[in-house]
């Protein structure tokens, strides 16, 4: 969602900030980024002068100057990622493609792709077929694929195959681009948007030479904001969980804007709630806001869904509790419908990206977790139980410890537990509830967007994608923590992204200290010479920027997919639209493998067991307005799952 509508993104930019008011009363809201949303309900302390003193000081040319001072960022991207690959063939079975801004998608010579599930498609026959004149209702809704699919996951099951797929939010200049200034004309419409969010588990087949939903399977299943659901952990049952509707603090209805996936050895899908906040508003016209409710973006309007109005739960003026219950990753089973989704409050409540879990050395599972936002933090969960392969693993995310990560400049870092002890905080609830603010006490490290976390099979190494901040050096994150440009976040005014990766000492995902280095950083070597041509290994062929999905296959090729800016000029001049790469750890080498159709954002993976398929995500082409992906002519655009095959049935890849 990070390039919608840039040309707002401009304006802002370079006019003085109009107020939430003037915002709200130039209806602009509908199209503004979940982002910028925050900075407008909950104003950094800035001036635009302090902006064009920070501006100058870290200007490109004087950061010449500023990465020579920096000799340990440049000392610690990885060298192998400075170092041209050796053997130019690589490990990759194709030849790059280039950029370009076709509305379709680009693949490699000898791959295709079609379409699997597609936005507002029936799950069960007694649902309508999508209709591009209405774009659905509330009912049509409810039984068919969600919005804006994101992170998943294929899940297998006696030669079945069961898909989970989060479905993250909803654009309105498309799911009410037939309404009046693109806003809900009614509650129907309302409740439309409010069901497309949330997950759609579907069984799908092949057949036909085609993968496609399998209707009125018994494994179909929506889930909504609107389901209920189990609080789990520590948070569970504290005063800041209780509610009106649930005075014990221990259930909870729904999940939204789930954005990245996780997904355990136990055979459960993950789904991780980010940008919660925007859903919240208030029919009091001064609520009381706390420094809590700030620091995680909770303010009087919503981001336009106007949710509060068909459910009173998203009032904060009438339930202030009510945010403190999203927020979390929550794990639901994937082949069985009645199950009830578990919040997993022991993982934190922050700006979930996704959840990427692996077993350590001693059995004990370790979660990876990036809090989305400018400036804010990479967590890590270290569960207290072991999974033993076939036994009972339900509950394991349900007790365990939270570590926050501190980079050090010298390519050395650790990860700093988060308890009472060190936070100043009363109980393990509170740090597990307001997460960002333990981690500011004891001093994190700020960090620019980090977005999905993925650990390699075939050693002991993560890798997290941060993304983008172009207020690095400029403005403190939304707590007051200060953002310096430091080892891992290297240059100011960030807007190509990077990716860090880390080794954890003795090859031990629960030990507390690691080292790590910079994988790649994204840059435009046509428009820059300085650090803004990004590290070695980006070249005029692969260059991109926005970093964000990122998971490896199981021959550990690192696959890297974007939602960046897409306007293909100024300082994005030749990368074309959104795309997905895939690098090779050992060399650095990257090869651009995809690119997406106009407008749009590449997201979300999942591979066949025989590697002769991968599902990618298409999230919102045209969310300004210059798609028609993947109908064509005049039709209405539409996120969807796509499969990738090879044309000779090989691995892909
Ligand atoms: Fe939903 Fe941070 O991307
Ligand atoms: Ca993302
Ligand atoms: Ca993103």
């Amino acid at each position: 969602m990070d390039q919608m509508c840039r040309r707002m993104r401009i304006a802002l930019a370079t006019t003085p900030r109009p107020s939430m008011e003037t915002m709200m009363s130039e209806q602009k809201l509908t199209e503004i980024s979940f982002d910028e949303f925050d900075e407008l309900n909950n104003p950094p302390v800035e001036t635009t002068d302090f902006d064009r003193i920070a501006a100058r000081r870290y200007s490109r040319r004087a950061f010449v100057g500023g990465a020579a001072a920096l000799g340990a960022t440049a000392m610690f991207l990885g060298t192998s990622a400075l170092t041209r690959p050796a053997h130019a063939a690589g490990r990759f079975g194709f030849a790059p493609v280039e950029a370009n801004t076709l509305d379709t998608i680009t693949l490699p010579k000898g791959y295709n792709w079609h379409t699997v599930a597609v936005w507002g498609e029936p799950m069960w026959s007694d649902a309508p077929e999508f209709d591009h004149a209405t774009r659905g209702s509330a009912d049509s809704q409810a039984r068919a694929f969600g919005d804006n699919n994101d992170g998943m996951a294929l899940f297998t099951r006696d030669g079945r195959y069961v898909l989970a797929v989060n479905n993250e939010y909803t654009n309105r200049k498309v799911i009410w681009g037939n309404r009046e200034n693109d806003k809900p004309a009614g509650e129907d419409d309302i409740l439309k948007g409010m069901l497309a969010h949330g997950v759609s588990v579907v069984e799908i087949t092949w057949q036909d030479g085609k993968w496609s939903i399998v209707r009125d399977s018994a494994f179909n299943r929506r889930i909504t904001p609107q389901t209920p659901m189990e609080i789990t952990g520590p948070a569970r049952g504290h005063d800041l969980m209780k509610t009106a509707a649930d005075p014990a603090g221990a259930r909870t209805l729904g999940t939204w804007n789930n954005c990245g996936n996780g997904r355990t050895p136990w055979g459960t899908y993950l789904t991780c709630e980010e940008n919660f906040n925007g859903y919240f508003s208030s029919s009091h016209e001064n609520p009381a806001i706390t420094d809590a409710m700030k620091r995680y973006g909770i303010g009087p309007k919503d981001w336009g869904y106007d949710w509060a109005t068909v459910d009173e739960r998203f009032d904060i003026a009438r339930h202030p509790n009510e945010p403190n219950r999203a927020g979390y990753v929550v794990e639901i089973d994937p082949l069985d419908p009645a199950s009830t989704p578990k919040k997993r409050t022991a993982l934190g409540r922050f700006k979930h990206e996704n959840a990427e879990l692996v077993v350590a050395n001693d059995g004990r599972v370790v979660v990876y977790l990036g809090d989305d936002e400018r400036g804010e933090f990479i967590y890590r969960f270290v569960s207290d139980r072991r999974y033993v392969a076939g036994g009972d693993n339900a509950d394991l995310l349900e007790d365990g410890r939270l570590y926050v990560a501190r980079f050090h400049d010298d390519g050395r870092g650790a990860w700093l537990e988060l308890t009472p002890e060190t936070t100043g905080m009363k109980s393990r609830a509170e740090i597990c509830i307001h997460t960002r603010q333990a981690a500011s006490a004891v001093g994190a490290t700020t960090m620019d967007r980090p977005e999905w976390v993925a650990a390699n099979p075939m050693k002991a190494e993560a890798y997290c994608c941060l993304t983008n901040n172009r207020h690095r050096a400029a403005r403190p994150n939304a707590g007051g923590d200060p953002t310096p440009v430091n080892g891992p976040n290297p240059r100011a005014a960030n807007n190509y992204g990077q990716i860090v990766r880390w080794v954890p000492d003795n090859e031990d995902h629960t030990a507390s200290t690691f080292s790590w280095d910079l994988f790649v950083m994204a840059g435009n070597p046509a428009v820059h010479s300085d650090a803004y041509a990004g590290s070695e290994n980006v070249t005029r062929e692969n260059m991109f920027n926005s970093p964000d999905g990122l998971a490896f296959d199981s021959t550990g090729l690192i696959w890297i997919q974007t939602d960046g800016n897409d306007s293909d000029e100024g300082d994005f001049t030749g990368m074309g639209n959104n795309q997905m790469l895939i690098g090779d750890p050992a060399t650095g080498e990257i090869r651009r493998f995809m690119v997406g159709p106009k407008e749009c954002e590449i997201t979300g993976f999942a591979w066949t067991p025989d590697r002769r398929t991968v599902f990618i995500g298409i999230q919102h082409p045209g969310d300004s307005g210059k798609s028609h992906w993947p109908g064509g002519g005049d039709a209405v655009p539409r996120s969807a799952v796509i499969a990738i095959r090879r044309d000779d049935g090989g691995v892909v890849g």
